[in-house]
């Protein structure tokens, strides 16, 4: 399929089936924000599940954290995000529209108007959303909506490790809403204003930190291949020294091949010691570690892991959309992973039929405490067969006219489409070992 054709479908879908709308749409649509509905939801908690689990749930290295959006503007001056979270800004003097000057095609021509020349000087155009605290607006009362969840975890170092006396090597994740001002939202949920970003900080001795970067990157490039993007679809690009964070010391991206081209997924960074440094200097508390077998104190150096969750979700659902010729019929398919699939189960009553439905009743009832299900009697099997499909169900309960009398259904999986017949009272056994965790 072209390219951008996959892009509008997988649009489409989303907007068609109830995954993602566009946010305030009565009122035009906001442009660069999201709502996500009844499937996109799930989706979405399934990916950040996904990424828990790995990190929190499966390691004895890594904690959690929920630290508050709004922070002691302090935070941001520590950090240097007031002073340097800026993007280069050009206005085309021709159309009036602003572009990022990094983000420009080398032609140099508008992307809006086609004018040549037409750019402005580029300025410095911050990206930290601006708002007051209490009842007075003042330069006193200024705070910022958090524009990486981040700072949260560094201001929270004392407080984890004393709590949990983790030594380093260890972490601590967090996920949650972020917020920029950006210049060019766009490409749909790839670059929004407002966003969802899943970050680990791992805290390792100084002469350590090299070497868990490198750990860090594989680490995270396995995650995506375990979870369904195919390999070919993945690269890892380091930056080049101009490109750089202000704190980092080496940064590799892991790179999605998007309908547009390679573009960032993920960041790993080595932000050294800079961050527990400025922000022990900034409050005056000391962020340092005393290893007493070693017997030296030492501030740990960082490595970060930093994933957006929508911008996830979006590379999972273009890696898996796939369009299929079943018997001369098109067949559309999302071939999710089944531990991000929005539903698990669809129970489908052969017809509508009042022998049927207190069957399928019974059904979903067993089935609903231990996965996602969906009931669904409208229309012919094969459409709703194809609705599933089409939303990534990896596996349909049918309920027909013999389960009356011999007590077992079929079970259709979603990518191979074969059918086995079970057993009512081995169903839950049955699903759960082709749904594993
Ligand atoms: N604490 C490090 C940090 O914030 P980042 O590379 O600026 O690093 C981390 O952001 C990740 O968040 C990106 O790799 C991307 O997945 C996601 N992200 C960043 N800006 C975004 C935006 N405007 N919309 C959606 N996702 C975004």
């Amino acid at each position: 399929m072209a390219k951008p054709d996959l892009m509008e479908r997988v649009v489409n879908l989303c907007k068609r089936r109830g995954l993602i709308f566009p946010s305030s749409e009565i009122y035009g649509g906001f442009r660069s924000t999201w709502d996500y509905g009844p499937l996109g939801v799930l989706l979405k908690r399934n990916v950040k599940d996904a990424w828990w689990r790995s990190m929190v749930q499966l390691r004895d290295d890594i904690v959690g954290l929920d630290a508050a959006i709004l922070m002691h503007p302090r935070v941001w001056e520590a950090s240097g995000h007031v002073q340097a979270f800026t993007d280069p800004l050009v206005d085309c003097r021709n159309c009036k529209e602003r572009f990022r000057a990094d983000h420009l095609p080398e032609s140099g021509a508008c992307p809006n108007c086609g004018a040549e020349g037409s750019f402005t000087e580029a300025r410095q155009f911050h990206l930290m959303f601006k708002t007051h605290v209490g009842p007075i607006e003042d330069d006193a009362s200024i705070a910022y909506l958090r524009p990486e969840t981040a700072q949260g975890i560094f201001v929270n170092f004392l407080n984890v490790q004393t709590t949990t006396r983790k030594k380093p090597p260890f972490g601590i994740a967090q996920i949650g809403k972020a917020f920029r001002n950006e210049i060019t939202p766009g490409n749909f949920i790839f670059r929004t204003r407002e966003f969802e970003v899943m970050e680990m900080e791992y805290f390792v001795p100084p002469e350590d930190g090299p070497r868990w970067y490198e750990y860090w990157c594989q680490e995270r490039l396995r995650w995506f291949v375990d979870l369904g993007i195919p390999e070919e679809q993945l690269r890892l690009r380091p930056h080049d020294a101009e490109e750089l964070s202000h704190y980092s010391a080496g940064t590799s991206d892991v790179e999605f091949s998007y309908p547009w081209g390679w573009g960032e997924l993920e960041g790993i960074a080595n932000r050294t010691d800079y961050d527990l440094k400025r922000q022990s200097e900034y409050s005056g508390q000391d962020l340092s570690y005393y290893d007493q077998d070693a017997d030296r104190r030492y501030v740990p150096h960082v490595i970060e892991p930093a994933l957006g969750s929508d911008r996830c979700m979006l590379a999972f659902l273009l890696a898996a959309y796939r369009e299929e010729e079943v018997r001369g019929e098109k067949r559309t398919l999302l071939r999710l992973d089944p531990r991000l699939a929005p539903v698990a189960v669809a129970v489908l009553p052969l017809s509508r039929n009042e022998r049927l439905n207190p069957v399928a009743h019974e059904v979903a009832d067993l089935l609903r405490p231990r996965f996602m299900i969906d009931v669904d009697d409208a229309g012919s099997i094969g459409r709703r067969y194809r609705r599933q499909d089409e939303v990534g169900t990896p596996l349909c309960v049918t309920v027909d006219f013999e389960t009356l009398d011999d007590r077992a259904v079929t079970v259709r999986d979603r990518d191979s489409m074969s059918q086995d017949r079970v057993p009512i009272d081995k169903l839950v056994e049955h699903l759960e070992e082709l749904l594993p965790q």
